[in-house]
């Protein structure tokens, strides 16, 4: 794993209504999740992000419990509702002083801030005038972003648009397992194109503004693999790949969508849209945790599971996050430089006598790091790692019945508790973080001259470098 570098930036996840609670307090507006959650059988029993970690008001403890890792970042969402609770017209000063505290107090702990603007909370009063299919919404996410990057761009290490569009495309308005819970495949689409559009015209805001940050998009990335050699699984993993990696990549990348992805409606494209889509990115945030298994058979076959699955049902598959990036790599030109922006697995964790022993997901990170260390030895430009979650939270329709944490969150008192793999990965990261100090050293004293041998070891012992991944805003903007 030393192979990851020193100028690497080790972090964790969270995203604003997994985490905030505190949903009427200071000035919020409604999001889309509030009014979901409260429509009976959306969620696992009935519950919603109301409370959630209560880190609205606890942050302070928890940006020292982020620091006490060992990490160098920590990436958080912004709560559009928070901040411009109507998602048009006013802005919030108490919901925008709430995230300069968090960034300064990241700071002040030498933990860099990396933000993004959606994590699906869409203002209600926005939901009520169409929400993503309303072509009007793509502008007035501009309008936030650019007050944002405004706002706390001099001291944010990323800013990213989206988390993960194909879920509030797909899972939001085509399947109706999230908010707002619309199954109508040809919206569905149309939001997809809102959401690039969106991102196309927040990114060109915000360059207009002079954001001093590096800005990008998430997205969840997975491989497809077919179940079988036959030309239908085949055909079938190859379309499910423009699906879900293709049409969000190619639009940004090569400026189109893709023609194979067996999408009965294509959306609506204006004049223009895909220049401000394909807009250059400063980095690439990709979500991995599993990979898509492809079977025509009926019935079908199952997934091997060779390494056994979460408690989500997902397969563990780490290797799937090398022959992705690789694959990512071979297929598009001009990579930004990429970070894993959440990897992580949901545990049936439980606490006794103050320990929760999850060696499965210990196994997890370690096999996923090792995937990733492969990558980047293949020549994927990866300078950041970020494990989902900082602490267990709100999962969305799951509930609170799912665990991600390093951290154990006990919702009835609000304790929190360290994880077996909370303690290895603030024991991991400073392992590789010494190892690649004495490499450097080494490296630094076969190269030194009489003389230079002072240099050679301050530089070896120097704090390791800014955790932006090495990102400066110069190389952010492609030269
Ligand atoms: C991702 C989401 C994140 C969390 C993890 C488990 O798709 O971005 O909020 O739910 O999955």
């Amino acid at each position: 794993m030393r192979l990851l570098g020193r100028d690497f930036a080790w972090g964790v996840a969270t995203s604003a209504y997994q985490i905030e609670g505190a949903v009427d307090v200071d000035g919020r507006g409604p999001s889309i999740w509030d009014t979901f959650a409260r429509q009976p059988g959306r969620t696992v029993n009935g519950e919603s992000g109301a409370v959630a970690c209560d880190h609205y008001r606890r942050w302070a403890d928890d940006v020292a419990m982020i620091a006490g890792l060992g990490l160098d970042a920590y990436r958080f969402s912004i709560a559009w509702p928070r901040v411009q609770p109507q998602g048009r017209g006013a802005f919030n000063v108490k919901g925008l002083d709430f995230y300069d505290r968090l960034v300064d107090g990241l700071l002040e702990r030498g933990i860099a801030p990396h933000a993004t603007l959606y994590h699906w909370d869409l203002p209600q009063a926005l939901q009520d005038l169409g929400g993503w299919g309303n072509r009007d919404t793509a502008f007035h996410f501009a309008t936030y972003a650019d007050a944002i990057a405004r706002r706390l761009g001099d001291r944010l290490a990323s800013l990213a648009t989206h988390n993960e569009p194909w879920c509030t495309a797909v899972l939001g308005h085509e399947i109706g397992k999230f908010a707002p819970g619309d199954r109508e495949p040809q919206l569905a689409a149309q939001v997809s194109h809102h959401l690039l559009l969106s991102h196309g015209l927040a990114m060109s805001a915000m360059r207009a503004s002079g954001a001093a940050c590096p800005l990008g998009i998430v997205l969840n990335q997975s491989g497809t693999t077919p179940a079988t050699d036959s030309a239908a699984d085949r055909a079938a993993a190859a379309t499910e790949y423009a699906r879900f990696v293709r049409w969000y990549m190619d639009p940004l990348f090569l400026g189109r969508y893709p023609v194979d992805a067996g999408i009965a409606h294509y959306p609506e494209v204006r004049d223009g849209d895909m220049a401000l889509i394909q807009a250059p990115l400063d980095f690439l945030g990709v979500n991995f945790y599993t990979r898509i298994w492809v079977s025509r058979d009926r019935p079908e076959r199952p997934a091997p599971m060779a390494l056994g699955q979460t408690d989500m049902g997902w397969e563990v598959y780490p290797d799937g996050l090398r022959e992705l990036l690789v694959g990512l790599k071979d297929q598009y030109r001009d990579l930004p430089p990429i970070f894993i922006t959440e990897n992580g697995m949901a545990n049936a964790d439980t606490l006794a006598d103050g320990r929760v022993a999850d060696q499965a997901r210990i196994d997890y990170v370690r096999r996923h790091l090792e995937a990733l260390a492969q990558a980047k030895a293949a020549g994927v430009d990866v300078r950041g790692y970020f494990y989902w979650s900082l602490m267990d939270n709100y999962e969305w329709d799951s509930g609170y019945a799912k665990r991600f944490g390093l951290v154990h969150v006990d919702y009835a008192t609000q304790q929190r508790t360290l994880k077996d793999s909370a303690h290895w990965y603030r024991d991991t990261i400073a392992a590789v973080r010494h190892e690649g100090a004495r490499a450097d050293q080494a490296d630094a004293s076969d190269q030194a001259v009489p003389g230079d041998r002072v240099g050679g070891a301050s530089a070896a012992t120097a704090a390791p470098a800014a955790a932006t991944g090495g990102m400066t805003p110069a190389e952010a903007h492609h030269g």
